[in-house]
């Protein structure tokens, strides 16, 4: 017997990425060339989306995208990765959100990000998924969408008994913590759990005591996303660490998505926390290894692969 794929529901934001790989930054006023263009599907929710998707998760996207030819291609890209549109709505007259990225030689990037109908995102959309949404096992959200609706999906999974994950990225300075401590999740990264918590974050002790601080002000699961140094995990019954896969980056950009995505569509599927954070840590791994956001997400199959290939070298 085939299990149960698991449902997964997101709420938060459709981009279009156009990545220039570049040898060095111009500074003001400079033109240079640059070596490398690529337009790609992207956003933070969608990303987590379709990894999870990708992963065999059966996902809902609760998001928004603008008429112009942008949006058009965003849908297309959600039906051919199967992730359902019916609640992905075009908004008459707003452009589709875009993300201009610029990616170094080392893998780095840095993300200019144009909201558009991601703006357009409401707590009443969300009401509107509601049916679909409360039949998921773990409902995703970011902060690429208007904090009315990232409030109101928590608020949601809690009137409804679905769990929450809260990715506070991109970092705001203006997060009510009293609204999003329901989240069953919340997975900063360094940068943003230094806002989160206007605690410094410049060493291990630091990070620990600024997501133990989270702990204490009644977030259940705090994960500390740590880039090439893997993670660090809190809860009230202590601190661990999740040490990181080694592999050559080339583009990190949607690394944290993958790792998001992956989490949820294997916590959801029954895994135990460590179990499921080790599956992301790889997942976002082997995703850093190639171009791009979506189109670097492996599937499960090509996962498999990767983890394999992985335990002959251990
Ligand atoms: O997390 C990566 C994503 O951030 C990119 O795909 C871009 O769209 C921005 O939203």
């Amino acid at each position: 017997m085939t299990a149960k794929a698991p449902r997964i529901g997101v709420v938060g934001s459709s981009n279009v990425d156009l990545v220039t790989y570049v040898g060095r930054m111009p500074v003001w006023g400079e033109t240079i060339a640059a070596p490398r263009f690529e337009m790609n599907h992207g956003g933070k929710g969608a990303n987590q989306a379709v990894a999870a998707a990708k992963l065999g998760a059966a996902v809902v996207m609760v998001s928004k995208v603008g008429d112009d030819m942008l949006g058009d291609g965003v849908l297309r890209n959600f039906e051919e990765t199967k992730v359902s549109t019916r609640h992905v709505q075009c908004v008459p007259g707003q452009s589709t959100g875009t993300a201009t990225i610029l990616v170094n030689a080392s893998g780095d990037n840095c993300i200019l990000i144009v909201k558009g109908a991601n703006g357009d995102l409401t707590p009443a959309d969300l009401e509107r998924a509601g049916e679909e949404l409360k039949t998921c096992d773990l409902i995703l959200t970011q902060l690429e969408v208007p904090l009315e609706s990232v409030y109101a999906t928590i608020a949601f999974g809690k009137r409804h008994g679905v769990k929450t994950a809260l990715n506070p990225a991109p970092a705001l300075p203006n997060l009510d913590l009293e609204r999003i401590r329901d989240a069953n999740f919340i997975t900063p990264n360094e940068t943003e759990l230094a806002i989160l918590t206007g605690m410094p974050v410049e060493s291990e002790d630091e990070i620990a005591a600024a997501a133990r601080s989270l702990v204490a002000e009644g977030l259940e699961t705090v994960i500390v996303t740590l880039g090439a140094r893997g993670s660090l995990v809190a809860t009230p019954q202590g601190l661990r660490r999740v040490a990181p896969v080694k592999v050559q980056a080339v583009d990190s950009t949607g690394a944290g998505d993958a790792f998001i995505g992956s989490f949820a569509r294997y916590f959801a599927s029954g895994l135990g926390l460590d179990a499921a954070l080790d599956k992301a840590t790889r997942y976002a791994a082997d995703s850093v290894t190639r171009r791009g956001a979506q189109k670097s997400f492996a599937t499960e199959a090509e996962f498999e692969a990767f983890c394999a290939g992985l335990a002959k070298t251990d």
